[in-house]
């Protein structure tokens, strides 16, 4: 449903996030007729520069990042002419009441104020918009992860901003959340009572959880190198899918009773302590190798510093302490100049009791559950079947699939684009509470102090390969294998 007419501000509005994501986003949504030629979308940064120069920037981005086919050039001209710029400077005077003065215009307004800056900014933001009175009933503040980077810097950003803005006024975006298939692991758990039936350490053997990209940290090495993939995926990205896939089922889809259900997974996760790292934890750092058809250079190279303890690959073991998945391991990778670029959930289920197809004969696949959030996003359960034919009875493994695409042939909207609707309707189910974002840090912290304490240089792997073998090694050790699978 389209939402009322709203004035979005964008701080950090120079940067990558913003140029990349945040405008090709609202352009789409404004494209169909999703938000009212009436709303504004004020860019906010410290560079100097007029409306007009920036309203050109944004014009060279959004010819960059949005398809051509997408590009209508009357609807760009009449979206960009929503676009104003104001210089301000969040650490100083600057700027700040000519801002509030714009804002003031439209006293009744939503107005989304999206902090796509440095952490550190969040909390200086958020009170500089109130001492000079550019908060009321109707804002809204989204922070961009990373919030923080270890416990005591998120609890200080979540301190500062919460002594001017209640939670629900807060919106702790995930991006991941606002993925088609991500959202849809709720309708397939909750909507479908054959999966949720055997969704039970008594059936299911273990998940994977698989987050791969081909690109290398792309000029973006000064934010990545104080990250790593730990607090870059993990913390944030894959703990949304973990919960998501563990949670048990929400009393209602109220934003409250989700995140409760999330939180809970959260706290039921198996602590790593800092001396068990080496068991449950492999770290990666590319080396130079071939990804996406050609020769690129090793993330030092790409750094442009001779040494860094930064991991671009980790694989983890985890384990979640309820009945439902006591026993159950749970496997997670995710890295930087891996072969493909694929995000993929795979659910195996236990292997059956006892055989009548006698093993010499037969490889008998486990079933599995394969969800794949990007590219080409769908679903397939894979099912051992007869192969076809009179030559007696030879079992292989064959998918019961859904390609999205194919079943709903449409464009899927970016992830930011529901999410951006999300904030002006005031909606936070899809963004993170506070709790929820501590509590991911409470469980990643004793990893990243185990392994400050060894000091371990990152194991290196060639670009594009699937990570170094240790993490291969880590699943074997428990007699399995990951999964690469469909395309
Ligand atoms: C971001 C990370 O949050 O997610 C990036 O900071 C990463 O390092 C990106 O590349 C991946 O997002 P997506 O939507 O391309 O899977």
């Amino acid at each position: 449903l389209p939402v009322a007419s709203f004035d979005g501000v964008v701080f950090g509005a120079t940067g990558d996030l913003t140029m990349r994501k945040l405008l090709p986003a609202l352009y789409h949504r404004f494209r169909d007729r999703q938000f009212p030629a009436s709303s504004r979308i004020i860019a906010a940064a410290r560079t100097e520069l007029d409306s007009d120069a920036f309203r050109s920037r944004a014009e060279a981005a959004l010819r960059q990042h949005v398809d051509p086919a997408s590009l209508d050039g009357e609807l760009l001209q009449d979206f960009l002419g929503l676009v104003q710029y104001q210089t301000v400077d969040a650490l100083g005077p600057q700027g700040w009441p000519e801002l509030v003065a714009t804002l003031r215009e439209r006293p009744d307004q939503v107005q989304a104020f999206y902090l796509a800056t440095s952490p550190d900014l969040y909390g200086p933001i958020c009170h500089r918009l109130a001492e000079h009175g550019g908060l009321n009933a109707l804002s809204r503040v989204v922070l961009e992860k990373p919030i923080g980077r270890d416990l005591a810097s998120a609890r200080a950003i979540n301190n500062a901003v919460g002594e001017v803005l209640p939670e629900r006024q807060i919106f702790r975006i995930d991006h991941y959340l606002g993925k088609e298939t991500v959202q849809n692991l709720m309708a397939l758990r909750f909507a479908n009572p054959i999966f949720e039936r055997l969704w039970h350490a008594d059936i299911i053997d273990h998940v994977q959880i698989t987050v791969a990209e081909t690109v290398g940290v792309e000029g973006r090495g000064g934010y990545y190198d104080r990250s790593g993939a730990l607090r870059d995926m993990v913390q944030n990205h894959m703990l949304q899918l973990l919960c998501l896939l563990a949670m048990e089922s929400p009393i209602s889809l109220d934003t409250d009773a989700v995140r409760d259900e999330k939180l809970k997974v959260l706290r039921a996760l198996q602590r790593v302590e800092p001396h068990e790292v080496n068991a449950c934890t492999v770290r990666g750092q590319y080396a130079a190798g071939v990804a996406e058809g050609r020769p690129v250079a090793s993330y030092l190279t790409d750094l442009g510093a001779p040494e860094s303890l930064t991991e671009t690959f980790v694989a983890l073991k985890m384990q979640v302490n309820s009945w439902r998945w006591a026993g159950v391991p749970f496997y997670l990778r995710t890295g930087k100049r891996l072969p493909r670029k694929m995000s993929e959930i795979v659910v195996q289920f236990r292997t059956p009791p006892f055989s009548i197809f006698p093993r010499d004969q037969h490889d008998l696949q486990p079933n599995r559950l394969l969800i794949r959030l990007q590219p080409a996003e769908g679903m397939r359960l894979e099912m051992m079947t007869k192969e076809p034919g009179p030559g007696g009875l030879h079992l292989r493994p064959t998918g019961l699939d859904i390609s999205f695409e194919k079943a709903f042939g449409q464009r899927y909207p970016d992830a930011y684009e529901r999410l951006l609707m999300d904030v002006v309707r005031g909606n936070t189910t899809l963004f993170m509470r506070r709790d929820e974002v501590e509590a991911a840090w409470n469980w990643v912290e004793p990893i990243l102090q185990g392994w400050s304490e060894r000091r371990d240089a990152p194991r290196p792997y060639l670009a594009g390969s699937w990570g170094p073998t240790a993490a291969i090694a880590m699943i074997e050790r428990d007699g399995r294998t990951w999964y690469e699978s469909f395309d």
